[in-house]
């Protein structure tokens, strides 16, 4: 890698483009310096900056902080200590301490029920494959770290949730952990204030805590200027709540089990991006907002403790991942359809066989069922697919094509309350000030219910 760098400093700036195609590359005056850049070039970017000794001029390289940026990171990874200084949190504060991010919930087509650990590490017993959604449904987060805060503050929603003390869920304390865990990374020990809105209902089987955490860890990265592979994060969203590795990415994603006791291979990869297959899309029936009764981390724990059926469950869902894969590459809905429905079937078999047995499925999820399965027998083939999380909550998986078909199907069976449509979604993505949820001079969210 040091020799990269050496045998194309001599050529200039050209380094930088090597490294990233069409990354910008601007060489500056020698009266700019290290301190005097971030406010002349305002950005909420993250800035590698070097100085280039052919010319005795210092270049800077700047990069969109959607995160193939992992990449330069690495290879000037080397040579950081002599020549090159990161100045993206400088420049952050150039403009605004406060970083934005908004991500989005994924539905898994082959589900994750069951863990090997449940220190935390939340590593699961099968692998498990999934559609990351578009904007539709969303969340955002806004942070600031802060020598002026006395403590870490969050919000959900426009409520203050605690982060520490005695009887916090358990969710918080992953929370916290998390946050602990990046800023020591970082070297700050400035306090945090995150401010998080969802757009959605929360904790009703719409993988609101998947969209959270993978939102948080993604503006936690990107505050704390950590240079994170989207890998990286997924490892560490993952520990906050499982399901949330898989929304780090785009379009359809694939969270690999792993086996090393550490976890540390067990992360999220994207398997095609979200352009692979544009009409496809996933109609989410709400039949139910109110939260589920049983918390999936509790559910997880009890299936694998009591379910026999449980026993067949990883095997049949590794099987199901080979299936999605192929079903996504030839675009068949008719194959994807069938095998979402058979995994979630089998899902909430196993937890119907959970003593006792939890049943997120209600009467209106099954008249959903009946209808998708009646209307797939008229048409000689399956259009759509239904599968369903930790809740009454339908997500149907079809193409536009068949959008009107579906739609009139939710209609007829009367249980529908609201229809929402997503195709798939990109990923998380930072957003300018504009976007804040924080008061920043006062350090309080915009919004809060008292
Ligand atoms: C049914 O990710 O919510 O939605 O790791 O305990 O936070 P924790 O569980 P969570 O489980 C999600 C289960 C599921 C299936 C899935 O999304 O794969």
């Amino acid at each position: 890698m040091r020799t990269y760098y050496e045998d194309y400093a001599v050529s200039g700036v050209s380094i930088w483009s090597m490294l990233a195609p069409g990354r910008r590359c601007i060489s500056l005056p020698s009266s700019v310096t290290a301190c005097t850049l971030p406010t002349a070039y305002c950005t909420m970017e993250p800035i590698l900056l070097a100085f280039n000794s052919s010319f005795s001029g210092w270049v800077i390289a700047d990069f969109c902080p959607r995160l193939d940026i992992t990449k330069d990171v690495l290879y000037v990874g080397d040579i950081l200590e002599n020549n090159i200084y990161n100045v993206g949190n400088m420049a952050k504060h150039a403009t605004s301490a406060v970083t934005t991010a908004v991500g989005t919930p994924n539905i898994a087509l082959i589900k994750y029920w069951g863990k090997r650990d449940y220190t935390g590490l939340n590593t699961p017993n099968n692998s498990s494959i999934s559609m990351t959604l578009d904007e539709t449904l969303s969340t955002r987060t806004s942070l600031i770290f802060s020598d002026k805060l006395s403590k870490d503050t969050l919000y959900i929603n426009g409520i203050e949730e605690a982060v520490s003390g005695e009887n916090i869920p358990e969710k918080s304390a992953y929370l916290k952990r998390t946050l602990d865990y990046m800023r020591k990374l970082s070297g700050t020990k400035e306090n945090a204030l995150i401010v998080s809105e969802n757009s959605f209902p929360s904790s009703a089987g719409i993988a609101s805590s998947a969209s959270g955490a993978a939102t948080l860890v993604f503006a936690l990265s990107n505050a704390l200027n950590l240079k994170m592979s989207l890998k990286d994060m997924s490892i560490i969203a993952r520990q906050i709540s499982g399901s949330a590795c898989r929304s780090l990415f785009g379009g359809i994603v694939k969270w690999n089990k792993g086996s090393k006791a550490d976890g540390t291979d067990s992360y999220a990869e994207q398997v095609f991006d979200e352009t692979y297959w544009p009409e496809l899309i996933d109609i989410i029936a709400i039949v139910d907002p109110s939260k589920k009764k049983v918390s999936s981390s509790i559910g997880h724990a009890a299936t694998v403790k009591t379910s026999v059926l449980y026993t067949a469950r990883p095997k049949f869902a590794e099987k199901g991942i080979y299936d999605i894969e192929k079903a996504v590459k030839d675009r068949d809905i008719d194959m994807l359809s069938m095998t979402i429905m058979r995994d979630s079937n089998n899902m909430h078999a196993t937890m119907l066989d959970t003593w006792p047995p939890i049943m997120y499925l209600t009467d209106a999820s099954k008249e959903i069922i009946y209808g998708i399965h009646d209307m797939n027998d008229t048409e000689g083939k399956c259009i759509a697919g239904y599968t369903f999380d930790a809740g009454p909550n339908a997500h149907i998986i079809t193409t536009e094509k068949y959008r009107k078909r579906v739609n009139e199907m939710l209609e007829h069976t009367g249980v529908v309350r609201k229809a929402l449509e997503s195709h798939m979604g990109k990923g998380p993505r930072l957003l300018r000030e504009d976007g804040s949820l924080i008061d920043e001079k006062a350090l309080k969210p915009k919004h809060a219910k008292h």
